[in-house]
């Protein structure tokens, strides 16, 4: 059984907002699922949906099964229940996910102690573990959030998300904000933490190269939607969907710091979700549309063994033109 499964989500904000547009995704127990697109794509929007961080304007449709039980039907006491234990999120800026006055050895049990599974002095200890764990000192649970670097702060975010023991792990961007270096070392120890624990990976970015590296299948979203789907490294290698290709030729390498600048060859931006354009949203930019391309919406089909795409195109496309 898939340990998630997101079947036909939809998220609208209340300005009429269209962020996710009919999502349909699994992840099975222990493995790691990429998520790339260009900002504005829809992907943060995913992935608060999925425990229900969303503000109170966004309206949810679809289901979100978690071990086969739906989080958008959970009620409050089950929810508070799942967040940290069942399922977690690493986001991208540490320093506001932490709480300035408090330790974050004292932040570090928080999560530990509500929910029951340590006492006081053993949720202190199991936090000063998880530092180790995450290659800082235990003594580091003194100190404040403003007294560590970026990078250590997203060790801490990333205990955090360890603490509780959950199932899945929900990172998002978890290291744009860093250095390249630092980046590098970050994503290398979240992947071997989860790869350790058997814990399932979402994993968003908007670098396809570094999901490629990390990640067993890959989604890329556009305006709200999955257009292509599959196997890591073939869906960075050979695209099936033109944006896909637009974005594994914007980030040929891992970490490039080069590639950090919106897709080469791909000019203009995703599209306005509450003014999206008609047919396939991607048609304004794309280099290979037709015609129909401007009426037809594209669902994702067939585009090779484990593969889909959104495209007209999807199975016409040379398959060794990356
Ligand atoms: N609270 C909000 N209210 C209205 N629109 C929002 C809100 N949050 C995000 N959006 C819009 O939803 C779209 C998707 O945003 P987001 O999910 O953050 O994309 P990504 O993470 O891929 O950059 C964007 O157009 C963004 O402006
Ligand atoms: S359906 Fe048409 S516009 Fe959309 S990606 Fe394919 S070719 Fe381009
Ligand atoms: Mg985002």
């Amino acid at each position: 059984m898939s340990l998630l499964e997101i079947r036909d989500l939809h998220v609208t904000y209340g300005n009429g907002a269209a962020a996710v547009r009919g999502v349909d995704l699994t992840l099975a127990p222990g493995r790691k699922l990429g998520m790339a697109g260009e900002s504005g794509c829809g992907k943060s929007t995913l992935a608060m949906a999925l425990l229900r961080l969303l503000p109170s304007s966004a309206t949810m449709t679809g289901s979100v099964l978690l071990d086969g039980e739906d989080v958008l039907g959970m009620r409050w006491g089950r929810l508070r229940a799942v967040r940290w234990a069942g399922a977690s999120i690493v986001f991208q800026g540490a320093m506001h996910s932490l709480n300035a006055v408090h330790r974050v050895g004292d932040q570090l049990a928080e999560p530990i102690l509500l929910h029951g599974l340590a006492g006081p002095d053993d949720a202190r200890a199991r936090a000063r573990e998880l530092l180790e764990q995450v290659g800082l000192p235990a003594a580091r649970a003194d100190a404040y959030p403003h007294e560590l670097s970026g990078g250590q702060r997203q060790r801490v975010m990333i205990a955090m998300a360890l603490a509780c023991a959950p199932e899945l792990i929900v990172a998002d961007e978890p290291t744009t904000a860093l250095d390249v270096m630092i980046q590098a070392q970050i994503l290398r120890l979240l992947d071997r933490l989860v790869t350790d624990r058997g814990i399932s990976l979402l994993m968003i970015s908007h670098d396809l190269a570094v999901l490629a590296d990390t990640c067993d299948r890959l989604a890329v979203m556009y305006a709200g939607r999955v257009v292509e789907e599959g196997p890591a490294r073939q869906v960075h290698a050979a695209a099936r969907h033109p944006y896909g290709r637009a974005l594994s030729a914007a980030f040929p390498r891992v970490g490039d710091p080069a590639s950090r600048r919106a897709p080469r060859g791909l000019p203009g931006d995703p599209p306005d979700p509450s003014a999206l354009p008609p047919g396939c949203a991607f048609h304004p930019r794309c280099p290979v549309a037709i015609g129909v391309c401007a009426v037809d919406d594209q669902r994702l089909r067939e585009a090779g063994p484990e593969h889909r795409a959104a495209c007209v195109h999807a199975d016409l496309l040379p398959r060794s033109t990356a």
